[in-house]
């Protein structure tokens, strides 16, 4: 027998996609469908988190979403194996806070560190595989991004201290201390489904992401990372904010003949199919410019 290694691996980072919710803000387009399932442009919601988690290297994926809507993300995305990568499924019986992910799925992440990404979150920037790669390396506390808006009474709201010191975050403050919005993607070490079962639920009855950061912030072990103004963070969660996004795609790909948020082009860059994989996934999909693209990718165009 071989002996066991004293000190074992690590294991690595797992990630939730979360694309639940009841999709209100987007009624009568998700009163028979899921939001998530909505196409940004050329491809469904799902793909740009997903193409994002597995740009930081997360080859092993939780999907979690409402009883009505897993099943079509199951037909859509499968096991995996086409993109090299994991899929598991689970419910969420009802929309009860974004921090139940890690409730939910406690069995699953089982003691390693976990990511969660929303998805109807899109985020574009140079250099981004390094951020989310150097995020997906932590062992000790949480990493999460602030990007500034407009409007940050929609979103969690952090401040900062003079040094860039994080001071608090407010889960939509009617009074904003800053305009740093806080990023619908989240890294955090391995105590996180301890951490979120402490959570007692807000006044809105939800299990509140803001909360259990807030948790990592007072034992001072978040980092918040401020993403500049060359980066894109958008959410598609209502009928302006879709649209913007759909154009911002199409004119981000027709001008550089390039694709953002294809989980397959991000599969092969990573590794985590070979050429003819990525070909034999292409020619599903010939007769669309993106099928095309990824051809011309697989043939090293
Ligand atoms: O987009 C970033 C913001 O996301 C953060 O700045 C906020 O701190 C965070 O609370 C969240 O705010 P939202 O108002 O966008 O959360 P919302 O309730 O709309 O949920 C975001 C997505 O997560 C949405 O697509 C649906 C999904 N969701 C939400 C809840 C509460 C679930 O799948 N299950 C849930 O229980």
């Amino acid at each position: 027998m071989t002996p066991l290694p004293h000190h074992a691996a690590k294991p690595p980072m797992k990630g939730i996609l979360l694309a639940g919710g009841s999709g209100t803000r987007l009624h009568p387009m998700t009163l028979a469908s899921s939001k998530q399932m909505l196409p940004v442009y050329d491809k469904p919601m799902i793909y740009y988190p997903l193409s994002t988690l597995m740009l930081a290297g997360i080859r092993d994926i939780m999907i979690i979403s409402t009883p009505r809507d897993l099943p079509q993300f199951r037909s859509l995305l499968g096991d995996g194996s086409q993109y090299g990568v994991s899929f598991s499924y689970r419910e969420q019986p009802s929309p009860d806070g974004i921090a139940q992910a890690f409730v939910i799925a406690d069995d699953w992440i089982d003691g390693a560190p976990c990511a969660l990404i929303l998805g109807d979150n899109l985020i574009f920037a140079d250099h981004l595989s390094t951020t989310l790669q150097n995020a997906a390396r932590l062992e000790h506390g949480a990493t999460v991004f602030a990007y500034q808006v407009r409007d940050p009474e929609r979103y969690g709201v952090v401040s900062f201290a003079p040094d860039g010191r994080a001071l608090d975050i407010v889960e939509k403050p009617t009074h904003p201390k800053s305009h740093w919005a806080v990023v619908g993607l989240y890294f955090y070490d391995s105590r996180v489904s301890e951490f979120a079962r402490r959570l007692k639920p807000s006044a809105r009855g939800e299990l509140e992401i803001t909360d259990l950061n807030m948790i990592y912030l007072q034992e001072q072990s978040l980092r918040v990372e401020p993403l500049g103004r060359g980066c894109a963070w958008l959410d598609a969660g209502m009928p302006d904010s879709l649209m913007q996004a759909g154009t911002f795609v199409q004119t981000i790909q027709s001008r550089q003949g390039m694709l953002v948020g294809s989980p397959a082009e991000v599969a092969f860059r990573m590794g985590y199919i070979d050429a003819q994989q990525l070909r034999s996934w292409a020619d599903r999909m010939i007769k669309t410019a993106l099928g095309q693209t990824l051809r011309a990718i697989a043939d090293g165009g």
